[in-house]
Order: structure tokens, then sequence, then C-alpha cells
């Protein structure tokens, strides 16, 4: 009870913070302030959702970004009040030019400490489950839809999640894998833009911006849940006919 109550206040501290930096940068620089705008619609002060306009004026022809670009711009972030209390960033490794890229729900204690994805006990067993795949942990792209942690491991809210989600767009674009695997309930439902269950979602494919995603369960959930491992081995066979297709004779 302690424990939470000081998590909530720590919380509700960096919220402050965080604001009143925000406030502070946007008002100095004359920028139209952050957070109003999202990519896409977004209600503001619980009032009608609202259109961002964006006018792309630039003359010089788009570069293709790369995943240190993204880094780059994502830089110290503190968009979201999780910026004042992380350890360390996680944005997310393995291969750039991965044909599979797994993405989780948000770092949790193991990855806060290492800035690393997956690296905890959740982590291990996806890493067990990749290497039963055939491959290995450096052949894919492994990250999350958020890129600090929430406190006490509680679940993303939709105003991080629409905070980071722009950088995990970009990641996945500049990747562009054959294959997307949606790890859980919160990385299907915000990548599919959906609130159908996992239950319902998993096992078949669905198509992100072009791209096909296979949501499965949760490693965490694994590990509570050692039964549902059959099903997790089913849907990653899935992927593994689009990943390597059988020889033509
Ligand atoms: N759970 C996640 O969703 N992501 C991690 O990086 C670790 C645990």
């Amino acid at each position: 009870m302690e424990s939470l109550k000081e998590d909530i206040r720590a919380e509700l501290l960096a919220l402050t913070q965080s604001l009143k930096l925000q406030i502070k940068s946007d008002t100095g620089s004359g920028r139209q302030p952050s957070y109003l705008f999202v990519e896409g619609k977004v209600p503001m002060n619980n009032g009608p959702a609202v259109h961002r306009s964006f006018v792309d004026n630039r003359t010089q022809p788009r570069k293709s970004l790369s995943l240190e670009d993204v880094r780059k711009e994502l830089g110290d972030c503190h968009r979201c009040p999780l910026g004042q209390i992380r350890t360390n960033l996680v944005f997310g490794e393995g291969n750039p030019k991965a044909e599979i890229v797994f993405v989780g729900e948000a770092p949790g204690r193991d990855e806060d400490i290492q800035g690393r994805p997956f690296v905890g006990r959740a982590g291990q067993l996806l890493t067990r489950i990749i290497i039963a795949m055939g491959l290995k942990r450096e052949d894919v792209y492994i990250c999350n839809i958020l890129k600090c942690r929430p406190p006490g491991n509680r679940n993303p809210r939709p105003e991080e999640i629409m905070t980071c989600e722009p950088f995990l767009i970009k990641q996945l674009q500049t990747i562009n894998p054959k294959v997307i695997c949606a790890l859980g309930t919160f990385a299907a439902h915000t990548l599919l833009k959906t609130d159908v269950p996992i239950t319902v979602l998993r096992g078949k494919f669905h198509t992100y911006h072009g791209i096909q995603l296979m949501p499965t369960y949760h490693p965490a959930f694994l590990l509570r849940n050692p039964a549902s491992k059959k099903q997790v081995w089913d849907d990653v066979q899935k992927i593994m006919k689009i990943l390597l297709p059988p020889a033509s004779h």
C-alpha cells in the first residue's frame, strides 16, 4: 500500500514537472504546444475530436529515415511524465533489416535498469521462442509500444501511447519487416486500433500498413499460464511459414 502511494506521488510529481517543462519550452520557442496535438484525431479539453492540420512545406525531397535518425529525434525524451521517472529509455534493439519485429508493451524493471527490451524473465522466454523459431535475437528486432517504464508496471495510459506511438511507427516504417508479431493485448490493440480481445485476435494474420501482423500472447502471460504456450507455438509456426517459405522443387 505504502509503495503504491509512493508510486502515485512520484508519478504526480513527475507529471507536474514535465508539464511545467513542456509549457516553458513551448512558450519560449513560439511553437504550437505539443500536448494539444498528436497524430490524427485527439479530443481537446474533452471537446470534440480535432484533426491535426499538417502542412508539409519542405522543398527538399524526403530522405528515408534510419533507426539512428529516429533515435536522435526521440532524444532524451520528456514528452510525457514517464520521462521523469525512468532510469533508461528503452528504444529497441536488433537487426535494422529484420524480417520480423516483435512489439511488446513497455519496459519492466529489468529493461528500465538495462535500457534494453525484453531482458527480464518474460524476455528470457521470448528469447527461447525466437531460438525455437530457428532464429537468434540478433536476427530480429525487438521493441515496445512505450519506451519508458510505467511505475509499478501499471498498464500504459492512452496519452502515453499517443505520445510514444509516432516513434514506433517510424521504427516500423524504417525496418519495413515481412512480419510484425504483436505480443499481448496492448501491442495488438495499439497497432490494430481495435479492442477485440487478444483471445480472438491471436492466431490470425492482420494487416498493419501493408505488413502482415500476427498477434499472440505476451510472454509474461505465458509465465503465469504455461498451458497457453501451445497456442503461441501454433502462432509462431504460421509466422515461420512466411519467413521461410518451403523450398520450391
Ligand atoms: N514486457 C514488455 O512488454 N516489454 C519488455 O521489454 C519487457 C517486458
